[in-house]
Order: C-alpha cells, then sequence, then structure tokens
C-alpha cells in the first residue's frame, strides 16, 4: 500500500467543485492506499488576521471530510497545529531551502503581487518548507496534486535531496501523482472559469451547506449557451457541458447518456439541482450531527491526531539524528 498524503486548507466553505473534483476521489481512495489527510490551519494563517475564526473553520472542515465519507478507522484525519512536528521540521526545511528557489515560486508571487496593498507576511514566502513538512513527516510516497501545486512536491523533493545528501539518507522521495480524474465543475454564471470562491460571486458556486432551495434556485439560474440543443459540447456549449457534468458525476453515468435524456436547456437545469441536492442530503445531515456532537468530533480529531503523530514524531526524530543534533 501507497502512503498518500493530501492536505487542504480551512479557508472558507466547501463547495461542489471541491467536492466532485478531490473530496469523492479522496474517500474512494481511502480503501486502496494509506491515507493522511491534513487539514493545513498554519498555512492559512499565512493569510488569516481576524481573530477567533481559524479554530472553527479547522473543525467545520473537519466534520464535512467526515460527513462526505473519510472513515476514521481507515484515514487518518488530522490537524496540522496540533502536532508540533510540523512547525520543528518546517524550520528544518528552511534552512535546507535557498532564499533563491523560494524566490521563484510562482505561487508565492503571484500572492504577494494580488495582495500587494495588504500584509505580505514572510509566512507567505516560506510556505513552501512548510508544506515540504507536512509531506517529509509522513514519508508520503504520493501527494495527489492539480496543476497549480506540482512546482510545490518538485522544491520538495528538492529539499528532500539536499537533506539527504547533506545529513544521510533521512527523507523518502515524494512523487506528484494526479489525482484520478474528478469532475471538473466550473462556476455555473461563468462556466469558463472554475468553480472556486477566489474568482467569483456566490451565485455561481454551490456550497455543500447550501439550503435545497438555494440549490435549487442556483442551477436555475446557471448561464446556458446559445442554441437550444442539449448536447455534451465542452467548446462550443461550456455552460450546458457543465450541467451535464455535474449531472453525470451525480448520477453515476456520462455526460453524453445524461445528455440523451433531455431536450430542453430548462429541464436540464432542474433535473441538475434535484440530483445535487439529493446527493448532498446525506453529507448535510451527518454533518450537522457532528457539529452538533462536539464531544463525538472532538474525539475523531484526536484519533487522527494521535495516529498522525506516531508516524510524524519517529520521522522528526530521524531528522535531528542525522544531524547530530544535541539530545535533550
Ligand atoms: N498548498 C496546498 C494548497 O494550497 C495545501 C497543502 C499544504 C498541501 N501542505 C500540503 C497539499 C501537503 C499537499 C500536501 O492546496
Amino acid at each position: 500500500m501507497a502512503r498518500v498524503l493530501s492536505c487542504i486548507q480551512p479557508t472558507g466553505e466547501v463547495h461542489l467543485g471541491n467536492y466532485l473534483g478531490a473530496l469523492r476521489n479522496w474517500v474512494g481512495g481511502q480503501h486502496e492506499n494509506d491515507v493522511f489527510h491534513g487539514i493545513v490551519d498554519l498555512h492559512a494563517l499565512t493569510v488569516t488576521e481576524t481573530p477567533n475564526v481559524l479554530g472553527e473553520n479547522t473543525l467545520s472542515l473537519a466534520a464535512m471530510l467526515f460527513a462526505v465519507g473519510l472513515d476514521p478507522d481507515v484515514a487518518t484525519v488530522f490537524v496540522q497545529s496540533h502536532l508540533p512536528q510540523h512547525s520543528q521540521l518546517a524550520w528544518i526545511m528552511e534552512c535546507t531551502v535557498s532564499y533563491g528557489e523560494l524566490s521563484r515560486m510562482t505561487q508565492f508571487k503571484d500572492k504577494a503581487a494580488r495582495r500587494e496593498a495588504d500584509f505580505v507576511s514572510a509566512g507567505l514566502f516560506t510556505y513552501p518548507a512548510l508544506q515540504a513538512a507536512d509531506i517529509l513527516l509522513y514519508d508520503a510516497h504520493e501527494v495527489p496534486v492539480g496543476d497549480d501545486q506540482r512546482q510545490h512536491i518538485e522544491i520538495t523533493r528538492d529539499i528532500a535531496i539536499r537533506f539527504n545528501h547533506r545529513f544521510g539518507d533521512t527523507f523518502v522521495l515524494p512523487k506528484a501523482v494526479t489525482p484520478k480524474a474528478g469532475a471538473r465543475v466550473m462556476d455555473l454564471q461563468n462556466p469558463d472559469n472554475k468553480m472556486s470562491k477566489s474568482t467569483s460571486g456566490d451565485s455561481g458556486i454551490v456550497y455543500l451547506l447550501d439550503e435545497p432551495a438555494a440549490i435549487e434556485r442556483k442551477f436555475k439560474r446557471a448561464v446556458t449557451d446559445s442554441g437550444s440543443d442539449v448536447v455534451y459540447d465542452r467548446a462550443n456549449k461550456p455552460g450546458v457541458a457543465n450541467l451535464l457534468e455535474i449531472l453525470a458525476a451525480a448520477t453515476n453515468t456520462t455526460p453524453e447518456a445524461a445528455a440523451a435524456q433531455f431536450s430542453q436547456y430548462g429541464a436540464l437545469k432542474a433535473a441538475t439541482g434535484a440530483a445535487v441536492v439529493e446527493m448532498l442530503a446525506p453529507i448535510r445531515s451527518r454533518y450537522h450531527e457532528l457539529m452538533n456532537d462536539r464531544g463525538e468530533l472532538a474525539r475523531l480529531v484526536r484519533r487522527g491526531d494521535d495516529r498522525a503523530e506516531q508516524v510524524a514524531a519517529a520521522t522528526l526524530a530521524r531528522a535531528h539524528a542525522a544531524i547530530g543534533m544535541l539530545p535533550r
């Protein structure tokens, strides 16, 4: 079994794009691999300035991960800040990566440019070192990531190779893998763009916790294309194609087969809304059950934390020993 690590930041509500694009694959993968899923609140701290939101977002995301179907008996779901090893190894990573390498990270350049008028923290700059610590602590063989994260896995490999060369073989070299194709969900109001909270307003985004009536409304108002035929054609009919892909993902069929069932946009929109409501109903109810039973939720998180810490503590000890730091 391969050790697989993927992490998610607790910044904002989980939407349909997150679910169909990634989380549903996490659930499917938990029986094939030894999976670790970190809620990386320290990474979110690079852009968090408001008090009393990060903890609640972290807990809510944990409830959501269990609600979508991660099984605490097989998947290790943990909170990054609960394990001091992440911060401890991150410093060592910072001393193993160069200023030049960090300066070349495209995500840093983009984020720093977008935040020009805001506070650009040093943490935003050293972010990849913390991410390298996340990955290397778990001896992860595979890290499933989208294209925007590939550079972060590459730099992690470079750091691991450099450390192993300096101090002796310590870290497993991770590999970026392309996640099993999930649905690529586009914004309902702007189907040329990915569904993403950073680029659009709420009317184009379906949140997993939206009320059923709101979900149906969003689909009813979804932007479609000129013409009136329901055919699956991503290039020429992106709005309709998006609805068909969502419907297919929600009902386990193909977009082509879904298209054959409809002759009008209106019926397609209504059916897609209804299918999404039905798919999300058990997730919503499990989520609220857990959020209303904080003791149980805390117990599930602690189990993941404990299991993660066993691995992380052993790896950190190995790194300290390899460097030859003075044991206390
Ligand atoms: N940087 C990742 C993102 O923004 C989140 C992340 C942090 C991560 N640590 C990780 C992803 C380790 C994979 C492995 O999506």
